[in-house]
């Protein structure tokens, strides 16, 4: 039998992820979103499950089963989602694979927009609170390993560098989301694994494959 300590290194650790796109509300029927699929947020989480993890797994709305043996979080705002992590904590591991709207609008109207001789509506936007810089800068409950995301369609590589260090995190996975790619909704990746070591590319493979290569190489760095 394989030595379980190899094939489920995370066994008595809990891992929160987040996954797929957040929706910000303009009125009551319409909203702001991103084409985020959460394919690789949530093949991350059944990666951790597999390893043995606890995994809190908190979601944006996406067309995707639960993954099976994870405790799964639906929530559809930014703000929401950082309640929901917050709640998830203290943790081992926080990985942030959602696709969170930077923006949500400032005046959400309280009844249905209507067309009329005014023309359209201007909206106007305030930002969204960053979850992985504050739970990466949390006084009390930093997790042990803060890995974060970043989608970029140019200079991939430096601007990964710059997230690293302005999120506070350990890890930054970055791959290039240029419609081109297909990485947005498609089924596979290529990553650069960028952290205070330098950067690792990763060959293009499948989302559940860069899922267990990264949960092996963090459970790694623990
Ligand atoms: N992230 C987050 N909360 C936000 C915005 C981003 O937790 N409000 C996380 C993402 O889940 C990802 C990482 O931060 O792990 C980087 O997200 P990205 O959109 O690439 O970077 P931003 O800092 O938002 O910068 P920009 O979109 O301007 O490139
Ligand atoms: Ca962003």
């Amino acid at each position: 039998m394989q030595d379980p300590a190899v094939s489920r290194p995370l066994v008595g650790k809990r891992v929160v992820v987040t996954s797929g796109p957040t929706r910000e509300a303009i009125d009551p029927v319409r909203y702001l979103s991103n084409n985020s699929s959460g394919k690789q947020g949530h093949a991350i989480a059944k990666a951790a499950a597999e390893a043995g993890a606890e995994v809190v797994l908190v979601t944006g709305p996406v067309n995707l089963p639960d993954p099976v043996g994870v405790t799964v979080v639906h929530v559809e705002s930014a703000r929401d989602m950082l309640t929901a992590v917050e709640q998830a904590l203290p943790a081992t591991i926080a990985i942030f694979a959602a696709a969170v709207a930077d923006w949500r609008v400032a005046d959400v109207a309280g009844a249905k927009l209507k067309k009329g001789p005014a023309g359209p509506p201007s909206l106007a936007f305030v930002e969204n609170p960053d979850i992985l810089a504050t739970v990466a800068k949390h006084p009390s409950k930093r997790p042990q390993l803060v890995v974060g995301f970043a989608a970029e369609t140019e200079a991939v590589i430096d601007n990964a560098r710059a997230k690293l260090a302005r999120k506070g995190s350990d890890l930054i996975v970055a791959n290039d989301v240029g419609v081109a790619t297909g990485t947005f909704g498609g089924d596979a990746n290529t990553v650069h694994i960028v952290s205070a070591d330098g950067v690792e590319t990763w060959a293009r493979q499948s989302k559940d494959d860069v899922a267990r290569a990264l949960i092996a190489l963090v459970a790694k760095r623990l």
